[in-house]
This record gives C-alpha cells, sequence and structure tokens, in this order.
C-alpha cells in the first residue's frame, strides 16, 4: 500500500463539511470587512520567501521545500502566505489602485517542520493583508476582523496577545540592551539561540526550549525601547480595541517567527489543543512591499491555521453538518426503481439534497445505508406507492410515517 507523505493528511468525504464549515465563515467574515479574495501560485521564484520571509528565520533556513525546475529555476512550495501577496501586490502595480487594498486567501501551506498534533508540512491558512494604511486604526481593523472570524465559528477559549516589538530605529537600541543581558547567560543559551544571538536576538524571546526560557525571564522589554512614534501607535492600537470591546493581554515576548514585521504583532493561542496553541498570528509589515520595489507602502495581516482551529473546535464540542442527505429514495422492485431515478431528479432540480439505490438492495439493507449517511427522510416507492402515485415518506428521526403524492415531494422536504 502507498501511504501518505509524513505531516500531511486526507480531508475524507465523512469529514469535508467541517472544512468547508470554516472557509464558508473566512469568506463571509471576510466579506462583512469589505476583504476580496486573491489567489497567488502555490510556488514562487525562491527568492520570494528568503527575501520576503527573511534569511535568519527557520522557516526559510530549515523548513521550506525547495527544487529546482527542470529549466533549472529554484522554486520554493510557499511556506506561507504573505510574501507572494506582496510579490502580486508590487506586481500587479496595485499600489497604484484605491488604497486600502485589504486582500484575504485561503490556501495550502508547506514547511519541512517535525510533525506533531497541530504542526504539518502540508497545513492550510486563512489570511488577510491590507495595503496602505499607517493609522492604527486598521491594525485594530484587521484584529477586529480576526476575533470576529473566531467568534463566528465558535471558537472558545482563546487569549489574544498583542505587542509592538517597534521599528528599524527603536529595535536597534533595544538589541543592544538585550544582547548586553543575554550575554552574561550565552553559554546556556541552546545552539539554535547562540546562533540567533547576533543575527536576530529578539528571537531568543520566544524559545521554547527551557534553559532559554528561563534566562530570558526578566530580559528588557522592547515595550520600554519604543520610540515616540511606535508607542503612539501602540497606545492607538490598545485604545481602539478597548473600544471595540476586544480583551488582549500584552505580551513583549510576542516577537514572532517571521523577520518582516514592524510595529503591531499579535497571536491567538489556546491552551486546549497542546504545545501548538497559536491558532492565529500577525502584525504589521511596514517595510516588505519597499523590500519588493513596491515603494513606501505599508501593510498589516494574518494567518490562521486552518487545522489547529478544526482541532479547537472538535475539542469544545462538534460542527454540525447542515449539507447532510435530506432524503433517501428506496424502491422495490423494478419499475419501481425507474420511478426513484425519476423522482430523486425531480427533487434535486428543486434544490432538495436526495439519493437513490444503485446496488439493488433490500428494503432493509436501503434503510440501514440511508442510515449511515445520516437521511432525515426515507421515501419508500413498492407496488402500491407505485400505483397510488405516492411515496411513504418516514421521518428518520421521529419514524413518523405518512404518504406524499410524487408531486408534492419536494415542496414538503423544502
Ligand atoms: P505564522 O505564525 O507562521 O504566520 O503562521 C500562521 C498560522 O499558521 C499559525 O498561527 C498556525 O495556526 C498555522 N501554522 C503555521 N505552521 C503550521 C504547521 N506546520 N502546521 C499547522 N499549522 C501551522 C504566517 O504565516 C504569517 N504569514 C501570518 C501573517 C499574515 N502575518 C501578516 N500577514
Amino acid at each position: 500500500m502507498i501511504t501518505l507523505p509524513k505531516g500531511t493528511k486526507d480531508v475524507l468525504p465523512e469529514n469535508s463539511y467541517r472544512w468547508q464549515f470554516v472557509e464558508r465563515v473566512a469568506r463571509e467574515t471576510a466579506k462583512t470587512f469589505n476583504v476580496r479574495e486573491i489567489r497567488t501560485p502555490m510556488f514562487e521564484h525562491t527568492e520570494v520567501f528568503s527575501r520576503g520571509v527573511g534569511e535568519t528565520t527557520d522557516i526559510v533556513n530549515k523548513e521550506m521545500y525547495t527544487f529546482l525546475d527542470k529549466g533549472g529555476r529554484s522554486i520554493t512550495l510557499k511556506p506561507e502566505g504573505t510574501a507572494g501577496v506582496v510579490r502580486a501586490f508590487v506586481e500587479s502595480g496595485l499600489y497604484a489602485a484605491a488604497l486600502p487594498l485589504k486582500t484575504y486567501y485561503i490556501t495550502p501551506c508547506f514547511r519541512y517542520e517535525r510533525p506533531q498534533a497541530g504542526r504539518l508540512r502540508e497545513f492550510h491558512q486563512f489570511g488577510v493583508e491590507f495595503f496602505g494604511a499607517e493609522s492604527a486604526g486598521i491594525d485594530a481593523e484587521v484584529i477586529l476582523l480576526a476575533k470576529t472570524f473566531l467568534d463566528n465559528l465558535g471558537v472558545k477559549n482563546v487569549t489574544l496577545y498583542i505587542n509592538s516589538i517597534g521599528c528599524k530605529e527603536c529595535r536597534k537600541e533595544y538589541h543592544k540592551a538585550l544582547k548586553e543581558y543575554l550575554k552574561a547567560n550565552y553559554d546556556g543559551l541552546c545552539d539554535l539561540c547562540k546562533d540567533r544571538f547576533d543575527k536576530n536576538p529578539m528571537r531568543i524571546l520566544d524559545c521554547k526550549n527551557d534553559s532559554c526560557k528561563k534566562i530570558t525571564e526578566n530580559a528588557p522589554s522592547i515595550l520600554d525601547y519604543l520610540c515616540d512614534d511606535c508607542k503612539a501607535h501602540f497606545e492607538q492600537v490598545k485604545k481602539l480595541l478597548t473600544l471595540s470591546g476586544v480583551e488582549y493581554k500584552i505580551n513583549p515576548k510576542i516577537v514572532r517567527g517571521l523577520d518582516y514585521y514592524t510595529k503591531t504583532v499579535f497571536e491567538f493561542v489556546s491552551e486546549n489543543i497542546g504545545a501548538q496553541g497559536t491558532v492565529l498570528g500577525g502584525g504589521r509589515y511596514d517595510g516588505l512591499v519597499a523590500e519588493f520595489g513596491g515603494g513606501k507602502v505599508p501593510g498589516i495581516g494574518f494567518a490562521a491555521g486552518i487545522e489547529r482551529l478544526l482541532l479547537l473546535l472538535e475539542s469544545t464540542g462538534e460542527i454540525k453538518n447542515e449539507d447532510g442527505l435530506t432524503v433517501y429514495v428506496a424502491p422495490m422492485g423494478d419499475d419501481a426503481r425507474i420511478k426513484a431515478f425519476e423522482l430523486v431528479s425531480m427533487l434535486r432540480k428543486s434544490g432538495v439534497i436526495a439519493d437513490t439505490d444503485y446496488m439493488n438492495r433490500g428494503i432493509k439493507a436501503q434503510f440501514k445505508y440511508a442510515d449511515k449517511l445520516g437521511a432525515r427522510f426515507v421515501a419508500v416507492i413498492g407496488s402500491d406507492e407505485l400505483s397510488r402515485g405516492a411515496v411513504k415518506l418516514k421521518n428518520m428521526l421521529s419514524g413518523e410515517e405518512k404518504e406524499v403524492p410524487f408531486q408534492e415531494l419536494a415542496e414538503f422536504l423544502k
């Protein structure tokens, strides 16, 4: 038997309604915030991510699915959604369009990580990217969109953590102070963090290694090093969130694992789904469009991991399958079978979800099958019913039976 590659999953027919539910809520929520869909390719020139996500990140260093195509070009499967959208924004000259431009996407992503619950090598993101607005209002709107999406899904027990990691200028000062603080305990850092010490010291705050966590416990906070502009921006974001009734906690250790962030960063975290509890993460990236040659256009966005959301939804309750079978038409005998075929076509034309037997099953086996499919009604056609031009309709939940003429069945079921 040929099996799935490690870290990937099939979505089987009995489960696809859960995915469709999350995707439907994502699209509907985006729509109410006047956000339109953007679709970019599943693979890009590797440079899009090495430049976009950043050379010092784990994603670029260790996790990308990169290969040479038959033309000898270095190609990478997208490890996240933002960099490709920024590439498209610049390449299509969208910065000349009416700004802010508000986009969303639902996409598979690929990262060569060690698989565990909530961590896959192929996973899916619902993300948004907003371009062109510098004001704190858009930060609050993006966070509010994320919160509304989670609320609309019915997700419970998630905490919103926010932070500001400042601009290039304030970070220069902060890096100096952080390195000064870490220097004394450099030997206690894990190998990865020793490497981060010079390249990207802020990422050490985010390390899950126990020894690193202990060392960074009393590290200086970025919030004490923000310049006046970044400080005022963060104050305004907090004010607008409070005004909108969004609860949040400030966590100066949220730094995010991608290099492009500036100012506001945020994560929604759940305690219910194990170690991989971040269901949604995002932030502002004011320098990324310029990095792609698109001028000084600020940006902000987030992405939510759909697999993690599904884990969370399953841990707190079942998602209702609203697309289940309405009626199973169960014929007895060859003439009834022909009538059943005609009847399901008629029902489907009226928008009723209908199915019938193609396995020549006896009536008992048909009821069993209909039950497995979760049919709400079974419409039996025997020779008596056939002669009267009606079905015997059984409500599978209440057990109630009723004769309904063929012509009235669609109306009755709707
Ligand atoms: P990220 O934090 O790398 O950010 O990923 C966003 C979300 O994708 C995570 O919070 C998590 O739910 C999910 N995720 C990440 N890796 C995996 C994995 N291996 N398996 C399952 N789920 C995973 C970004 O990707 C940014 N592009 C978000 C963003 C958009 N920032 C601004 N705009």
